[in-house]
């Protein structure tokens, strides 16, 4: 058991005033947080008139996330404003009847056997990444957390177009992705404070102009791929319903096209980020890298990895789950209260904004022992206590739970299993490691490390 404390955001003393939380937030969404806030159950406050609740108990996460679901929608407008020109009405920020539909057509896609398919483009794709380190001096500096999104940007293409999106659109994608992320931004962090539905400085024009060029290569490749549906790719299964009017599942072009874009844009930064940090995390904890590498050498031997080895990779996923744990990629999630509603003896307002925070949760000091250590041995199925399913919610919970949780857990583990197998990453003298807080969690400065051949 590691005693390694890694870095976390300064936490103020006391609640900072509603002025100050605006200005906080726009330099770190994770600093704002006070000590209190890390033993609190369920707390509020008000900001531009508008009632902020943020539920940090088992009891109000289920309340918000589960049983009383429908009461709270995904969006703001506002983030339906920045991401609405890329995502049109696709999955992730849709609600009602349109994302009910959608998200049944999508979750047999993502179920284990599926999974267990696109395990052999996460295993190729990660081997490919083992070649390129081995051509390299040792000891060479790379960025790890860029390398960690190309190779899951990879995995997550592959998986959607198979052969049908070419290396040099797939590049084309991956930066306009960058440019319209980089343009929403500013508009991404104003969300999770609800303020007014206007932000100065906001570079809509460039968003839109970088969605354009995503869509006409998605919107090509579909027209190709329409021909040749045969083959197993994520296009493939949603083509199967195009204009399939004898079924309710039937979808037209642009909302597969969408729903692609949907996934892609989900599918790669979030587990990029967890794998950056599991290799930072674990550079920093000799006794946990030489448990990694004991299991990582007698699981996977001299062959390649399979969909098999996740489940015997039982260190390993810790690893991973305590990552997650520790940087949850998706460290707030934020709803809308469309009703009246009741927790407890608190009454809340329709319009009101509800944040159910993993950052808090997974640090919270009535539900973890010693929360702000690195130990994953809290999640080997020997511990003695278990997370509490709605304690630990990296993926979410209750119907909005991530689409692909099983995926992204199968792909992050044998990704770290496979490149461990052969290197080990240090971080070289000097280096101070910190968080970046924007539309999700990361090291900032692309974590440069070094990659040592094992
Ligand atoms: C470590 C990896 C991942 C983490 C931590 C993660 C986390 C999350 C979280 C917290 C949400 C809920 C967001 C909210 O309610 O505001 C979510 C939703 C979603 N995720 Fe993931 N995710 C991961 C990987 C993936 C991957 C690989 C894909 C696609 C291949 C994906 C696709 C989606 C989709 C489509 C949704 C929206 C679901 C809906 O609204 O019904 N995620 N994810």
């Amino acid at each position: 058991m590691t005693g390694f404390v890694p870095p976390y955001p300064h936490r103020p003393s006391k609640e900072l005033g509603p002025l100050d939380t605006l200005k906080a937030v726009r330099r770190d969404l994770l600093s704002i947080w006070p000590e209190q806030s890390f033993s609190q159950k369920f707390s509020s406050t008000k900001i531009l008139n508008r009632w902020i609740f943020i539920a940090s108990s088992p009891e109000t996460v289920k309340h918000v996330l589960v049983t009383h679901n429908s009461k709270y929608e995904k969006k703001s407008l506002l983030m339906r404003k920045a991401l609405e020109p890329l995502l049109g009405n696709g999955l992730f920020i849709s609600d009602g009847a349109t994302w009910h539909k959608h998200r049944a057509i999508e979750n047999p896609l993502f179920s284990s056997e599926q999974v267990a398919k696109y395990a052999e483009i996460m295993v190729k794709t990660t081997e490919e990444r083992v070649h390129q380190w081995a051509a390299i001096p040792a000891g060479t500096t790379l960025d790890v957390l860029p390398q960690m999104g190309q190779l899951t940007a990879e995995i997550i293409c592959r998986s959607l177009f198979g052969n049908h999106l070419g290396a040099e659109q797939a590049a084309q994608v991956v930066q306009s992705f960058a440019e319209y992320q980089a343009a929403i931004e500013q508009m991404d962090i104003a969300t999770f404070f609800a303020l007014p539905n206007w932000m100065p400085g906001l570079k809509l024009g460039k968003a839109h102009k970088a969605a354009k060029r995503i869509h006409d290569i998605v919107d090509n490749v579909i027209a190709k791929g329409a021909n040749s549906a045969n083959d197993y790719t994520l296009m493939s299964r949603f083509l199967s319903r195009l204009g399939d009017n004898s079924s309710s599942g039937s979808l037209t072009a642009v909302q597969i096209r969408n729903e692609l874009i949907v996934l892609f844009m989900a599918g790669h930064e979030t587990t990029a980020n967890t794998l950056a940090w599991a290799w930072y995390l674990v550079s920093q904890c000799p006794e946990v890298e030489q448990r990694m590498h004991q299991e990582v050498d007698s699981v996977l031997a001299n062959r390649q990895a399979t969909f098999a080895d996740y489940e015997k990779l039982v260190y390993t996923r810790a690893i991973i789950d305590e990552t997650l744990r520790l940087y949850p990629p998706v460290p707030l999630l934020t709803r809308e209260a469309v009703v009246d509603d009741q927790i407890g003896k608190r009454r809340i307002p329709a319009g009101s904004v509800m944040i159910v925070a993993p950052w808090l949760l997974h640090r919270h000091k009535l539900y973890w022992d010693k929360p702000d250590h690195f130990i994953p041995e809290r999640f080997l199925p020997d511990a003695p206590v278990k997370p509490d399913k709605f304690v630990y919610i990296p993926f979410s919970t209750g119907p909005r739970v991530c689409l692909a949780k099983f995926f992204g857990s199968v792909e992050t583990t044998l990704c770290l299993a496979i490149l461990a197998r052969h290197f080990r990453l240090t971080l070289p003298k000097g280096e101070q490691v910190i968080h970046e807080c924007r539309l999700t969690l990361r090291p900032k400065n692309n974590l440069p490390m070094q990659i040592v051949p094992r």
